[in-house]
């Protein structure tokens, strides 16, 4: 069912709410990647450069230099990449196309090569009857896009749609779901105002264009690709984050409200036929200049699904309160982001509220540890991290949340952007000398999940 608006928050929730035993039979398990983050060959087949080389390639920007040059080889090795995805039981795969491979330039000439390969991913997957759910951007911009102005300039929207066409006319007979953006608080706000990703420029108003911009793709790209593959369910993918208040001081429920709205309602809201939140943007400053008649009305265009991406929340302390001291007993992951389950719960709750039936996807979810030097697929504490979420995601399912599926961050570890190989998300652990990949007891858990439908204990 295609919704725009909200059923309503009450009868969603209250017509739904019931215990369920387990997850519904035809919930979707899958895992998540990225192009930049797993393929390497950024030289192969006529790929253009994306801002993220030109990123990893500038000294200083990633830890210990690292790029995504060689990556997991996922380009050459893709094909045992699926046939381990059959071994693990995944219902579905969440990848990337990368936008350089398929216009090398961003826009004017398509590569065949580039297509061809997605072509072959798509085909090897459904062959092990694995559901291909893509995303058109997960980061790397054509770096001539870049030269060009980026996602500040308002051309950048226009070239996104003659790419989104033209994989939609390509592969739209045959993905099960295709995602325009992935995370676009990510790309606008660390790529162009904070400058730890690429293209790294630390703009605030630039990364407010971006965001605009970013937003404005996604609106006329649902269009070009509904013409493309009418058949085809097409959505966005946000990543989101409770922003509490870190007491109960007025002051910091303030600064929890203010977050909140600047990082989950900037994106959510104009979606779902909101506007971009007004004390916000008045406080920042924004003034509005990029937006232009008829914006709102196109970036709330109608969605066949939401992808929600959760990790973490944050605590908000008032700047004119003095700081806290760290709370004992906090849990956090490699990365020192607080394990906090039960705000999933409450972030698809939020979601819902907004997008009533539409369909829901967790579409990424998981967390880096450090490695156990006796034995690297040894990861208990990234299968007791994945079994308290999941049972997140199921309280959300007895409150009534649509959610359909589930996709864990990530297949196997990665180039974690500005981390580098330094942080490890994967199920499956990767050589990076030998390129050899071994199962994780968390991916043997995902697998004994998928099978069952339950939160059962680890299957070694
Ligand atoms: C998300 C990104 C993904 C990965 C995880 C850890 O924000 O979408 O590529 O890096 O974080």
């Amino acid at each position: 069912m295609r919704l725009t608006r909200p059923v309503s928050y009450e009868s969603v929730f209250k017509e739904r709410a019931v215990a369920i035993p387990g997850f519904p039979a035809d919930f979707t398990w899958g895992a998540s990647t990225s192009a930049y983050q797993i393929e390497g060959a950024t030289d192969e087949d006529g790929r253009g450069e994306s801002i993220w080389d030109r990123f990893s390639h500038t000294p200083g920007r990633v830890r210990n230099g690292d790029t995504g040059d060689v990556a997991c080889d996922h380009y050459h090795r893709y094909s045992d990449d699926v046939a381990l995805m059959a071994e693990l039981g995944l219902h579905a795969y969440r990848f990337s196309i990368a936008w350089p491979r398929i216009l090398p330039a961003g826009t004017g000439a398509v590569s065949e090569a580039g297509l061809d390969f997605y072509d072959r991913l798509v085909d090897a997957l459904l062959e092990r009857e694995i559901e291909p759910h893509a995303t058109l951007y997960h980061w790397d911009l054509p770096q001539a896009l870049e030269d060009a102005g980026g996602w500040p300039a308002r051309a950048t929207a226009n070239a996104f749609v003659g790419y989104a066409d033209v994989v939609a006319r390509r592969l739209g007979d045959r993905l099960a779901t295709l995602a325009t953006l992935n995370e676009p608080w990510c790309s606008s706000h660390l790529g162009y105002a904070a400058g730890i990703h690429a293209p790294g420029r630390t703009d605030p108003a630039a990364a407010l264009a971006a965001a605009h911009h970013l937003l404005v793709a996604h609106g006329m790209a649902m269009e070009a690709i509904r013409s493309a593959a009418p058949r085809m369910r097409a959505g966005i993918v946000l990543n989101f984050e409770p922003h509490l208040p870190a007491s109960e001081h007025p002051l910091d429920v303030e600064a929890a409200a203010f977050a909140h709205a600047r990082y989950n309602r900037w994106f959510l809201d104009p979606l779902t036929g909101g506007d971009y939140p007004e004390d916000v943007a008045r406080a920042i400053g924004w003034r509005r200049d990029e937006v232009q008649a008829g914006d709102m009305a196109t970036i709330a265009a109608p969605l066949d699904f939401m992808g929600v991406n959760y990790y973490t929340r944050t605590l908000e302390r008032s700047s004119l309160l003095p700081p806290l001291a760290p709370r004992p007993g906090r849990r956090v992951t490699g990365l020192g982001w607080e394990i906090y389950p039960e705000g999933l719960t409450g972030i698809l709750e939020l979601v819902a509220s907004r997008t009533g039936n539409l369909p829901l996807y967790v579409d990424e979810n998981g967390a880096a540890f450090p490695l156990d030097p006796a034995d690297p697929t040894h990861d208990p504490d990234r299968v007791a991290y994945l079994r308290s979420h999941f049972a997140a995601a199921l309280a959300a399912l007895e409150h009534g949340v649509p959610l359909r599926g589930y996709f864990v961050w990530s297949l196997m570890d990665n180039f974690e952007w500005a981390e580098g190989y330094a942080q490890r998300f994967g199920l499956v652990h990767v050589d990076f000398a030998t390129q050899e990949r071994r199962v994780r007891e968390s991916g043997r858990y995902l697998a004994a999940v998928a099978r069952s439908g339950k939160l059962e204990e680890v299957a070694r």
